[in-house]
């Protein structure tokens, strides 16, 4: 189902690598900084002309990965759950996120006990809270957020390094369809049999197009905003009734994110 949805971006003013937590990062690797913002509004600027809000979330100049806003917090019916980072450099993100909500009218915004990277690792369709366990949020994190939302949780082993976040390895495509696309080969074999006990008739990604970050891709119901490489989940996609919309976010994938990874959606 189409329905316009409210982000929150924070644009990439101070991205740089220069620390690495995930196998994409090479501080070696030079960024082309006006470039990755240009591809960042351009993001933005396809969201608003489909008729979405995009909130903004200052950027603070000590903390690069705050471009990567999906992992400030997990928002549903309009509470916030805080996220606790996993490593020191981006703690602080979890803070300027939490204000930027209390200024914002939120309300229930809770600083957790409990590692989460929010989004990166929490996904919400109707019925399910999803959430991811392995790399980054801990899973003593899935029953916080169980009892936060009052929503079951669905724990899911993340087992490749390359896809340290659940939403590098699954998308949900329209949460009242319960319709999702994932990369099987990230999961643990017990989990690759949830996913398909859940979700019989998911779409499934090739590794080229896992490997493209295709994964981390942001849905409002029709269409689908997904990392241009990732051309292998174009016709599936539209088989299934959706609009892939591809975009070019080259220089923000070398901090190993991408569509999803800069856009916190705000679940009202
Ligand atoms: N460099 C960031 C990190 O490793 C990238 C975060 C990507 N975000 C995401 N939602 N997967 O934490």
């Amino acid at each position: 189902m189409y329905a316009t949805r409210r982000y929150l971006m924070c644009p990439p003013s101070h991205f740089r690598v220069t620390y690495s937590i995930n196998p994409w990062m090479d501080p070696g690797k030079p960024v082309d900084l006006p470039l990755a913002l240009a591809q960042w509004e351009a993001l933005r600027d396809r969201y608003r002309a489909l008729g979405h809000t995009v909130e903004l979330l200052d950027p603070v100049p000590e903390l690069p990965d705050m471009v990567y806003a999906a992992n400030g917090a997990t928002v549903v019916g309009g509470r916030v759950l805080g996220a606790r980072f996993a490593h020191p450099e981006r703690a602080g993100e979890a803070a300027a996120h939490r204000d930027w909500y209390r200024a914002h009218g939120f309300g229930d915004v809770t600083e957790p006990a409990h590692i989460n990277e929010g989004e990166g690792d929490f996904a919400v369709t109707a019925s399910w809270l999803l959430a991811g366990r392995g790399f980054r949020s801990s899973p003593l994190s899935h029953g916080e957020a169980q009892e936060f939302f009052g929503r079951p949780v669905i724990g899911l082993d993340l087992v490749d390094p390359r896809y340290y976040h659940l939403d590098t390895a699954l998308c949900v495509l329209d949460p009242e369809a319960e319709d999702v696309m994932y990369h099987p080969a990230a999961f643990s074999p017990g989990s690759r049999a949830v996913l398909a006990r859940l979700f019989p008739d998911a779409l499934l990604a090739e590794e080229s197009d896992a490997l493209a970050l295709g994964l981390n891709a942001v849905s409002d119901g029709r269409h689908v905003f997904l990392p241009e490489a990732a051309t292998g989940l174009f016709a599936p996609l539209r088989d299934r009734g959706y609009e892939p919309v591809p975009v070019d976010l080259t220089e923000l994938l070398k901090g190993g994110g991408s569509v999803k990874c800069v856009t916190a959606e705000l679940r009202s």
